[in-house]
């Protein structure tokens, strides 16, 4: 069976993502050479840096998904979001318009950072009160701090999830990036592993280095982090 990729910034013309289907496609195919074999695609929703229009969205998914039966590829295609921690995600959950990845519960949320004021803590509270499950998206990002590990610690409590980049392995979030996150991999604190692709060129080279990387840190690793259990929690199959 093969992985799955809950992270992807694939749909053209919507955020920075993808730039046309070629791109696109190109991308696709490396990932299932890669072996994965389902994919979420989870253009950024944050109206305060990238426009999203829902029409777009749907229009280009859909020609994406048809793209991928023309072209004989073995790959299941979703469609999410990546949330910023802020008021398009309050107001989606005040609408019930939420968009979760494929059909879950579950929601991928970036944060600005891992320390929370009251008010974070409250609007988390709602989050979690309505009904969904948070997947923290490329956690090891997250500017480390003293808090950060209390932090890590409250979003556990409430049943988050934690997900990494794969190419922080391959150093394209810097140093920092890198060695937080395969400290939360020693600690047991890495959930899902991604690969949050924006199809550019230079990522090839880094999926490549990323993945064998992986491998190299603890076998088992891409299974646990990428394997049936995610795509069965996720009820993605
Ligand atoms: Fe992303």
């Amino acid at each position: 069976m093969g992985l799955i990729d809950i992270h992807t910034h694939i749909i053209p013309g919507v955020d920075d993502g993808a730039k046309n289907f070629e791109d696109s496609l190109a991308t696709l195919k490396q990932l299932s050479d890669l072996g994965i074999d389902t994919i979420v695609a989870t253009p950024h929703r944050r109206s305060s840096m990238f426009e999203y229009d829902e029409e777009i969205v749907r229009q280009n998914f859909n020609k994406l998904s048809n793209l991928i039966a023309e072209n004989d590829l073995d790959i299941k295609i979703f469609l999410g979001a990546e949330y910023y921690f802020g008021p398009d995600l309050f107001d989606d959950i005040n609408r019930k318009t939420v968009y979760t990845l494929g059909n879950s519960n579950y929601i991928l949320v970036e944060f600005r950072s891992l320390r929370f004021t009251n008010q974070d803590k409250e609007s988390l509270f709602r989050v979690i009160t309505s009904g969904y499950n948070l997947i923290v998206a490329h956690i090891e990002r997250n500017r480390f701090n003293s808090d950060s590990f209390s932090a890590l610690e409250y979003l556990r409590d409430n049943s988050a999830l934690f997900q990494c980049d794969i190419m922080s392995l391959s150093g394209l979030w810097g140093e920092q990036a890198n060695l937080f996150m395969e400290e939360l991999i020693k600690r047991n604190y890495v959930d899902v592993i991604s690969t949050d692709v924006h199809c550019r060129d230079f990522e090839k080279e880094l999926l490549i280095r990323g993945f064998k990387r992986l491998n190299d840190i603890r076998s088992g690793l891409k299974d646990r982090c990428m394997g049936e259990s995610i795509k069965k929690r996720l009820k993605l199959l």
